[in-house]
């Protein structure tokens, strides 16, 4: 084999010559894994780097081709002046939220900006086109490149009390900006064996498998196989107890296309075309794709135990709908449609496992570490204190990283074969196989009076739940709380239910099923609103929900509500959008939508509590267990910033212990827009009784005393600063099991009640609201839509960092584009980042956002939860916004160019 030479980083390589990927040779041989592999295809340009100056994906370049070439990758960044000029920009403006795509984007304006200086917004959109975010909502990275080389005056620590509505940076922003941040598939050793998955290519079909020994003894490199035989514990996994119905392999039968039957485990670097002489064969069976066919009595069961292939049902009621309906004197029903949705995180799901004496180790990509562990010790038959979850860096999870993955795999293979092992699913295996926002189709009716007021609104709601019930039961159960919207509703009553086919699992994404019933009910609202004869935000601001007003399932709040703060805030902006719609020229035509949203933060009248541990050693380090998986929105830098402020501290003083269901106590998983709100009180607690501890070692009695960290040859000093005098913190002692001199552990869960048959009680604690307003440009005659600006007003409760607040908004956002406009996933058709389109850099238009503070009563500092609200109202204000351009009502999402003119169409006709 002939050889290459080349220089990565300045630095000479020898490397042979084959058509091994550049990404292969980067991550394995260089070992510079800031380069990120996220299709292998050429479609995401998270593996953007730089050959002789210019960027190209590296998984598409041949090593062989590099004779003599000079790579650039992210590491090299911090050596240059432009390059940590571009860091500090990205840090300052939010521009990386998990992170994973980080590499590829600042590669991607590193090029650009050595070229131009000072670039337009359309030449970084044209530069950084070819690199896909599913976090951002890319306008703040447009900025940050925007403004690189502008400038600025640099940012400083917030000092003690003045950390709660900081605009810090993240607290790991230097991890993502320079590539040392360790995701799923990093930081194992590439020589440590490989588990590759079998899996059905039916959508239904029993099988059978051939002569498993004589497989492993025939093929080289085959350490061994896996199978239902090798589960010692419970061959099933899921998220709610009640529901647990995925096996780990199937037995017998495979109830979807991509489900996994099979594990083989290979010496590193052996062939992985192993796979397809697996001895298997197959017995294809009627499967049932939709939800009309498997609700018909003669449908074939997906699972015995479950008539009419129903997974569960939901209900609200209050007064007496039909009769409110019946004599309204405004009425209109309508239904929509929307697809399966696919969660397109940049990081495939990765880890690794080894044995560390008798406990397994799982180091995996997941958003809920305690929840995989308890799954685990099942699976494995082991007790608590035996198995062990670290989680990675997490490049993206938006729910989906709620569910088991790789995790029952790597940690069978660890336990089978007594040796580490890893894996990292192919793009493919990844859409192919995880949970989807569930397809629906939603009946919304509703009636009002002559005056506007909503008199009564009747919801009925179908989700495909797929081959298994993963979160099914908690979308079929928010989904009726939420479906009146944020509004007054006397009379209402809504009805979902969940129901199995043989499609892929539908499970959490960003909102459990909100999202669906917001696009049929805020657009039936508009359609109200029009019969009426009022003007659609005057509609909202008549029947918003108020403080001391009962929401449908009986609650009332007498503060925190924000939703017609949100509304006013708009009113400006929806004024003179008013007066800018209508024809644009060339048969094209603007429109302006509206739409409001509330989401409940936390689990659905269930208990939700999180646990947060903290601690000083006797050499004065403060430390933070911080145990709310940040898969990006920030939970590092929001809980540090409470502790920071409650504990009266500079932020830079405190050191933080990540999740690891070893040392860390559980803080719940990241879903629910619940960390800010839920584990953020549980850290207000624990910083509160730790300050009281710390004040009376110091003998200091004032309460508003803050803490003061100075750093000498022995460790850090702690000392209490009151009216100009300080007092020594006694840090002398015994410590305990932690190391700590002194510690607090607090819990926080939030007040809730459990729901009645009738759907009534309180279901959370605290509830976002939100609005936001689109403006577009329709072509007539093609019926492609152009967004031109979305203004996003929200109740926050308390900003805590406005930046990563104004994140999450625009990160939203553009996933509520994709779901209004673009992604449609179909079982076994569309599995890669070519076919399934998410919105790219020019898809998303500028936002502008407005955050409100309503202090809510129930949190620390007034704080609530952000993450789902922002994708919520997105996808009906665009097709409010799309029926005000042209008359069209789209049914049925995503909007395609096709759809838009067949709505055209139908109002011409
Ligand atoms: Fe871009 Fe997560 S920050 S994919």
């Amino acid at each position: 084999m002939s050889r290459v030479s080349l220089k990565v980083n300045g630095v000479r390589f020898d490397a042979e010559a084959s058509a091994r990927r550049l990404t292969t040779f980067l991550r394995d041989e260089a070992r510079l894994q800031g380069t990120k592999v996220g299709c292998d295809a050429g479609d995401c340009g998270a593996c953007t780097v730089l050959v002789d100056d210019d960027p190209f994906c590296a998984c598409m370049v041949p090593i062989g081709r590099l004779d003599d070439a000079s790579i650039t990758t992210v590491e090299h960044l911090v050596t240059t002046e432009l390059g940590r000029r571009l860091q500090d920009s990205f840090a300052r403006h939010g521009a990386a939220q998990c992170g994973f795509c980080t590499p590829g984007m600042l590669m991607s304006a590193y090029a650009l900006l050595m070229t131009d200086p000072h670039p337009t917004v359309e030449a970084v959109e044209d530069a950084l086109g070819g690199v896909l975010c599913r976090c951002t909502g890319y306008r703040s990275i447009i900025n940050a490149v925007v403004t690189t080389n502008d400038d600025v005056v640099p940012l400083e620590n917030p000092s003690p009390g003045k950390a709660v509505g900081a605009r810090i940076p993240r607290v790991d922003a230097t991890e993502k900006l320079t590539g040392v941040d360790v995701f799923g598939d990093d930081g194992i050793d590439v020589a440590t064996a490989i588990v590759l998955i079998v899996r059905s290519p039916h959508h239904r079909a029993s099988f059978s498998f051939g002569d498993l020994d004589a497989f492993v003894g025939a093929e080289s490199g085959v350490v061994g196989v896996l199978t239902a035989a090798d589960v010692p514990g419970r061959n099933a996994f899921g998220v709610i107890p009640a529901f647990v119905d995925q096996p780990v392999f199937a037995v017998d039968e495979a109830r979807y296309i991509g489900e996994a039957v099979a594990a083989v485990v290979l010496e590193p670097g052996s062939p992985v075309e192993v796979l397809s002489r697996f001895p298997i064969s197959w017995t294809p069976r009627e499967a049932v794709l939709d939800v009309e066919t498997a609700s018909r009595p003669s449908a074939p069961l997906v699972h015995a135990n479950r008539p009419d292939n129903v997974l569960v049902r939901g209900f609200v009621r209050t007064g007496d709908v039909d009769e409110a309906l019946r004599t309204a004197p405004h009425r209109v029903s309508r239904t929509f449609t929307t697809p399966f949705i696919e969660h397109a995180y940049l990081e495939p799901e990765a880890g690794w496992a080894w044995l560390d004496g008798d406990v397994v180790v799982v180091q995996a990509t997941t958003q809920a570490p305690t929840m995989d562990r308890d799954e685990l010790m099942a699976i494995l038959d082991l007790p608590q204190h035996r198995v062990r979850v670290i989680p990675t860096a997490v490049g993206g999870g938006f729910g989906s990283k709620l569910d088991l993955s790789i995790q029952p795999f790597v940690a069978l293979a660890a336990v089978k074969f007594g040796r580490p092992v890893r894996i990292r699913y192919s793009r493919h295996e990844s859409i192919r196989t995880t949970t989807k926002r569930h397809p629906s189709r939603i009946t919304v009716d509703a009636g009002a009076d002559s005056d506007g007021r909503l008199l009564g609104v009747r919801l009925d709601g179908e989700f495909n739940t797929g081959a298994y019930a993963s979160w099914g039961p908690t979308v079929a159960n928010r989904v009726p709380v939420h479906g009146s919207g944020p509004y007054v509703v006397p009379n209402y009553r809504a009805a979902t239910v969940a129901v199995h086919t043989n499609c892929t699992p539908a499970g959490a994404f960003r909102g459990f099923g909100v999202p669906q019933a917001a696009v049929a009910q805020e657009t039936v609202y508009d359609l109200l609103a029009d019969e009426v004869g009022l003007d659609r935000l005057e509609f909202r601001l008549r029947n918003a929900l108020v403080a001391g007003a009962s929401t449908v399932t009986g609650q009332v709040f007498e503060s925190g509500v924000g939703y017609r703060d949100c509304l006013e805030a708009l009113q400006p902006y929806w004024k003179d959008a008013r007066e800018r719609r209508g024809p644009v020229g060339s048969g094209e035509v603007r429109g302006v939508g509206i739409a409001g949203i509330w989401y409940g933060c936390g689990n659905t009248a269930l208990p939700n509590p999180s646990t947060i541990l903290c601690g000083v050693t006797s050499t004065g380090r403060i430390v933070l267990h911080q145990g709310a998986v940040d898969i990006g929105q920030g939970s590092n830098t929001v809980m540090t910033q409470i502790f920071a402020q409650t504990l009266g501290v500079p932020i830079d003083a405190i050191a933080r212990v990540g999740a690891d269901t070893s040392i860390t106590p559980d803080a719940g998983k990241t879903s629910a827009s619940r960390q800010t709100f839920v584990t953020g009180n549980a850290v207000h607690r624990a910083a509160a009784s730790l300050r009281s501890k710390l004040l009376a070692r110091a003998g200091c009695d004032d309460t508003t005393a803050e803490f003061a960290v100075d750093v000498d040859a022995d460790g850090f000093r702690l000392s209490a600063r009151s009216k100009g005098m300080s007092y020594p913190v006694d840090l002398s002692g015994s410590t305990d099991d932690n190391g700590y001199v002194v510690s607090a552990v607090e819990t926080y869960d939030p007040p809730t009640t459990p729901l009645d048959a009738d759907g009534q009680g309180a279901p959370y604690a605290v509830y976002g609201f939100g609005a936001q307003l689109v403006e577009l440009v329709v072509d007539t005659a093609t019926g492609r839509v152009r967004l031109e600006r979305i203004v996003a007003a929200y109740d926050v409760g308390r900003a805590v960092n406005p930046t990563l607040v104004e994140g999450q908004i625009e990160g939203g956002i553009a996933q509520g584009i994709g779901l209004a406009l673009l992604e449609e996933y179909v079982p076994g058709r569309n599995d890669n980042l070519h076919d399934y389109l998410i919105p790219t850099i020019g898809d998303v238009p500028p936002i502008t956002s407005i955050l409100i503070e309503s202090n809510d009563p129930h949190g620390a500092y007034g704080i609530k939860g952000v993450g789902e609200h922002t994708l919520i109202p997105t996808a009906p204000a665009i097709i409010n916004a799309i029926r005000d351009a042209t008359g069209g009502l789209v049914t049925a999402l995503p909007a395609t160019p096709e759809r838009v003119l067949k709505a055209i169409r139908e109002v011409v006709s």
